[in-house]
C-alpha cells in the first residue's frame, strides 16, 4: 500500500491509500481511501478545558488535528486500511507537534464508532438528541502512540 501525504499551507492534510500496483502503475482506481485533517490552533482560553480542539490537558497555543473524513472503499474494509491511514495520520500528526486529534461522528455510525473506541479514541460531548445526535471523539498524541 502506498501512500500520499500532502500538507497545504492553511494546515490542510490530506492521506491517500493505494494499492501496490504489480507492475509499478498506479490509477484513480487503486485509491482504496483517505483521510483528511485540518490542522488547527487549541482556541479555549483555558486548554486544559476538555473541549472542541482541546483533546487533552494542552498548554495555550498547541494545536490539534482536527479530522474532517475518513473513508474506506466498502469492498476493503475490515482488512486494516483504515487503521493504517489513522496510524499515518498519527505519525503526521506527532510530526507537526499536535497535542491530539478531534473529530465527530453519527451516534447511529456504529462501525465508525467501533473503529474509533477501537483506535483509543475517547468520547466526549454529544450534541442533539435522537438519530442526528454527534458525539465528539478525542485521542491524545503522547510518545507512545
Ligand atoms: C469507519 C471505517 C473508516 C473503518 O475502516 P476499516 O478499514 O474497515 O477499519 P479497520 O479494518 O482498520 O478496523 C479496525 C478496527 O475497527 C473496528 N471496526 C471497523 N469496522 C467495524 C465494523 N463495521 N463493525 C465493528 N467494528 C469495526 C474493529 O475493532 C476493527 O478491528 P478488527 O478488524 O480486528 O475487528 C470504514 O468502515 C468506513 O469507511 N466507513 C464509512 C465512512 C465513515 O463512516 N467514516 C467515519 C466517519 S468520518
Amino acid at each position: 500500500m502506498l501512500q500520499h501525504a500532502v500538507t497545504g499551507r492553511s494546515g490542510a492534510l490530506a492521506i491517500v491509500a493505494c494499492d501496490a500496483a504489480t507492475d509499478g502503475r498506479r490509477s484513480s482506481d487503486d485509491v482504496v481511501g483517505c483521510i483528511t485533517a485540518q490542522l488547527e490552533e487549541i482556541i479555549a482560553e483555558d486548554a486544559s478545558v476538555s473541549g472542541r480542539g482541546a483533546p487533552h490537558s494542552a498548554p495555550a497555543g498547541a494545536c490539534s488535528l482536527v479530522l474532517l473524513t475518513l473513508v474506506v472503499r466498502a469492498d476493503l474494509r475490515k482488512q486494516g486500511v483504515g487503521s493504517t491511514l489513522l496510524a499515518a495520520l498519527r505519525r503526521r500528526g506527532r510530526e507537526l507537534k499536535a497535542s491530539g486529534i478531534v473529530t465527530d461522528v453519527a451516534a447511529a455510525n456504529e462501525a465508525a464508532n467501533s473503529f474509533f473506541t477501537a483506535s483509543g479514541f475517547k468520547k466526549g460531548s454529544s450534541s442533539r438528541g435522537g438519530s442526528d445526535s454527534m458525539i465528539e471523539l478525542t485521542l491524545p498524541l503522547g510518545c507512545s502512540n
